[in-house]
This record gives C-alpha cells, sequence and structure tokens, in this order.
C-alpha cells in the first residue's frame, strides 16, 4: 500500500506528477474523456505497475499519449490518410491504431503486436503533464478491472487509493466516455465507437467496418501477429527434460528467471523480453517454463504464457 496523493491543478501539482512518473510510479490524471491511469510507455517495470494496479487478468494493449503529432510520429508510422485524420481530429478523443515504429516502447504496452494506439489528448491537464512529463504515457482508464471508468478524481481515489502514487484533480471530465479508436493498418476499421462520433469519421473515410479489438478479435488472424517462440513450449514444468532451456520464476536453477525473487510485477516487466531471449536460446529445443502462481498478476502471465504454449499450425 502507498499513499495515494491528491495533487492540485497547479504547476507544483504537474511538476510533481511528472516527478512520479519519472521515478517509474503511476499518476492518475484528467483527459476529456475519462480519467486515465498513466505510467511511463518507455518503461516495463511502469507498465507492469498499470496492469497490476487495475488488477486486469490480460496483457490487452494500451494507448499511449503524447503531446502532439509531432511526438506521434516517433512511435508509429503516419501515411498520407493517417496524417489527415490525426490533422482533423487531433487533439480530441480519438485514437489511431497505426503501425508500430521501433522507438522503444515497451513491448507490454502494444502487447507485442506490430501496431500501436496513439492518442492526443485535448485536455490542458493531460496537455501540461505530458510536457512536464517529456515522454509518453501509457493510460488505460483509472478504474480497477471490469468497473466503470471514472470521471472525477475521487471515483479514481474511491477505486485505487493505496494502489498509485497520485491522482491529478481536474474535476469533471467533459466528454464522459472513452476515446473513439479508429484502426489504419488494414484499411479504416472502427474499433471502438466513442467520443469522435463515427459519423464524422465517415464523412472523411467513407462508410467504416466494424473492427474487432484486440481485447475482443473477432478474427483468429488478429491475434496472429502476437510474437509467439517457434520453441515448443511447456507450460508448469516442475522439472527440466534433457535439452530443455529453463525459463525459471523464484530462486532455484534456470537459464532465465523471470524473476528470481518471484515478484510478479518484475515477472511481467521482463516477460515478453524473456520469451524472446528463450527463444534465441533454445534454437529449436523445447522451453520449459517454471510455474507462476494464478494470483494478480499471474493471471495475465499465465494467460500470455498459455497463448505462447498453444498449438500452431
Ligand atoms: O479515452 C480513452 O481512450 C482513455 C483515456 C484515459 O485516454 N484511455 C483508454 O485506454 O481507454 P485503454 O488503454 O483502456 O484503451 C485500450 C483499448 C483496448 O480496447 C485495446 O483493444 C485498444 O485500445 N488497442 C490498443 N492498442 C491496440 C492495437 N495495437 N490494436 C488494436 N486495438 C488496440
Ligand atoms: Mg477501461
Amino acid at each position: 500500500m502507498v499513499k495515494t496523493e491528491l495533487l492540485l491543478p497547479d504547476a507544483a501539482g504537474l511538476s510533481r506528477g511528472a516527478e512520479l512518473l519519472r521515478e517509474g510510479a503511476l499518476v492518475a490524471f484528467p483527459t476529456e474523456t475519462v480519467y486515465g491511469l498513466g505510467g511511463d510507455a518507455r518503461s516495463d517495470l511502469a507498465v507492469a505497475r498499470i496492469f497490476d494496479a487495475k488488477g486486469r487478468p490480460r496483457f490487452n494493449p494500451l494507448i499511449v499519449h503524447v503531446p502532439d503529432l509531432v511526438a506521434a510520429r516517433e512511435f508509429a508510422v503516419f501515411d498520407a490518410r493517417a496524417e489527415a485524420v490525426a490533422a482533423a481530429f487531433w487533439p480530441g478523443p480519438l485514437t489511431l491504431v497505426l503501425p508500430l515504429r521501433a522507438a522503444g516502447l515497451s513491448p507490454l504496452v502494444t502487447a507485442d503486436l506490430g501496431s500501436v494506439a496513439i492518442r492526443v489528448p485535448a485536455h490542458p491537464l493531460a496537455q501540461g503533464l505530458l510536457r512536464a512529463f517529456g515522454g509518453p504515457l501509457a493510460a488505460p482508464s483509472a478504474n480497477p478491472s471490469g468497473r466503470v471508468s471514472p470521471t472525477r478524481a475521487d471515483h479514481v481515489m474511491a477505486g485505487l487509493a493505496g494502489r498509485i502514487a497520485a491522482v491529478l484533480d481536474g474535476g469533471a471530465c467533459a466528454v464522459g466516455v472513452e476515446s473513439t479508436i479508429l484502426g489504419l493498418v488494414d484499411g479504416p476499421q472502427l474499433l471502438r465507437p466513442g467520443g469522435v462520433p463515427v459519423e464524422m469519421l465517415e464523412a472523411m473515410l467513407g462508410p467504416l467496418a466494424m473492427g474487432g479489438s484486440a481485447e475482443k478479435p473477432n478474427a483468429p488472424g488478429q491475434l496472429a501477429s502476437h510474437y509467439a517462440p517457434s520453441a515448443a513450449v511447456r507450460l508448469e514444468a516442475e522439472d527440466v527434460r534433457s535439452g530443455e532451456v529453463r525459463l525459471g520464476f523464484g530462486p532455484g536453477a534456470c537459464d532465465l528467471n523471470l524473476s528470481a525473487t518471484g515478484d510478479l510485477v518484475e515477472a511481467a516487466a521482463n516477460l515478453f523480453h524473456s520469451l524472446r531471449e528463450a527463444d534465441l536460446l533454445a534454437a529449436g529445443r523445447g522451453i520449459a517454463v517454471a510455474p507462476v502462481p494464478e494470483v494478480g498478476l499471474g493471471r495475465a502471465i499465465n494467460d500470455r504464457l498459455r497463448r505462447a504454449a498453444a498449438p500452431r499450425g
């Protein structure tokens, strides 16, 4: 448990929020849609803490918040259409899913997909915090998993006090529903209705197909871009069979360890990197993964491990 600071919407509040974010701590902040739970999108540990604080059972991809289009171009590839949509709707309640540019985001933010969801919020305090921090913020809605999104600082406190470092108090959010998510990876697709009316997007792009999101994929192919090890993965392995690479959790001999101390937040932060490393080490042999407890972040870790171990055609 930490004591959650309530930060005032002034220069001192913004600089304290930025300071906490630089330490890898979590700061909830107002946007025009709902309050976001912000953490440094480049830090594996900060992003793992977001999933832990929300109690999310899955590593679904998060939205990366940046102050403007120039910053967005660092992390995503914009074609002419994406440039035009961004020019028309940013800053504002529209998130664009675009091809990922290899530029230092934690793989936990993108769920290791080849795309990234980017948003430029219009709220002056979101803008102020992004500029004071000077980097991209991963920010899902600032509520425990499965509960409604918060639109006031006291809603955030009610759900997350003791689990996050601070809440920046900006009063009530004007829009009150999440941003609209537009996919621009394989042609325009509406991934989530939200703050920007679909009609406004269709006026510019023509009729929009309703796509599945990465959270609720409507076609198996949408998960195909998830990184899957080429090695066979054996889960809940109490022993190592000859030739296998051992991916450990907690104390004990192994080739790679998700967390030697058995810390689930550290294990989540290491997960995607470790799977790639284990795959390289295995060079075609199998990977034996130690059991990870099915509690807290362990549920999300096991969900991802089960996908890595699933038979592939
Ligand atoms: O209004 C909002 O957008 C709020 C405020 C805080 O800005 N944020 C928000 O973030 O709702 P989040 O991280 O909860 O939104 C995640 C949604 C999920 O439905 C996810 O499937 C989709 O964004 N998403 C993120 N990355 C994606 C990707 N690469 N491909 C497809 N969908 C993606
Ligand atoms: Mg939410």
